[in-house]
């Protein structure tokens, strides 16, 4: 027998299956990246598989990808689909106006063009990710890897005219390597502390050359979903200014999916 989930796992997949209930039969989905995405994804297969649930994933990286199609979910391309209704994701920080710090996973790029090519999307997240302000997470930004260090120090010269709390960049590594994206590129984690305008700093950030694109998520977000420990879910809407509270019965605590956690 599995072991139950911890809480913090059960706020993670109370969250993913509540986010569920926004998808339907016809729809083309945005599967997002990382451990509470990998809940949804394996929720949605389940009701592909036994309630014959009819959609078309569209992965926001390769391991979404693979996973996705272990738990037999149709995939596509964003390319093929065009499109999509609804994107479901994880999120590393959200804020009151449901703006996000994304990126932790390495996936940030696809998940960004594949949300923004979204009717809505909806975050996917326990209550540790809420915060004040967006910045205590690092902020990836991803680069091409060619003159990175070049581009590292463009980055820090131009923290300095931006109000944030911290400045230091780090090149995210892989173990001595570093860290790919599937585009092939790197990431600069920068320990911002606090960013006080997102919006002007993902402005400034992106002109910098070789920069390709930051983890902030402004105006995205439609709905974010938090979980926690216990099994309650809040649905906060940010177009309808509304919040739900529900529960969500994990009717099978040594459930078949306590092996996931990534
Ligand atoms: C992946 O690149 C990220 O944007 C993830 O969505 C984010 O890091 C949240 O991941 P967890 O659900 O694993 O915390």
């Amino acid at each position: 027998m599995s072991k139950p989930l911890s809480p913090i796992e059960t706020a993670k997949f109370v969250a993913a299956k509540r986010a569920c209930d926004f998808v339907e039969s016809g729809m083309k989905v945005g599967l997002g990246t990382g451990s509470t995405a990998a809940w949804l994804v394996r929720c949605l297969g389940e009701m592909v598989r036994n309630d014959g649930l009819d959609i078309t994933g569209v992965p926001t990286s390769t391991r979404t990808a693979e996973l996705a199609r272990q738990m037999g979910i149709r995939v596509t391309s964003l390319d093929e689909a065009k499109w999509l209704d609804i994107t479901i994701d994880g999120a590393d920080e959200f804020d009151g106006d449901l703006n996000l710090i994304k990126g932790g996973g390495g996936a940030l790029l696809q998940e960004k063009i594949v949300a923004t090519a979204s009717d809505r999307m909806v975050v996917i997240a326990d209550k540790t990710k809420q915060v004040e302000t967006l910045g205590a997470f690092p902020l990836p930004v991803e680069v091409v890897p060619f003159g990175w260090q070049t581009t590292k120090a463009l980055v820090e010269e131009t923290l300095s005219s931006l109000d944030v709390l911290g400045d230091e960049a780090t090149l995210r590594m892989n173990g001595e390597s570093a860290f790919i994206t599937d585009e092939g590129n790197y990431i600069i984690d920068l320990h911002l502390k606090r960013i006080s305008d997102p919006r002007q700093f993902g402005i400034v950030i992106n002109q910098i050359p070789g920069v390709v694109e930051n983890g902030l998520f402004l105006d995205i977000c439609d709905i974010v979903v938090i979980g926690h420990g216990d099994g309650r879910v809040e649905v906060k809407d940010i177009t309808l200014g509304t919040t739900r509270h529900d529960v969500i019965e994990i009717s099978h605590p040594d459930n078949v999916f306590s092996d996931l956690a990534e």
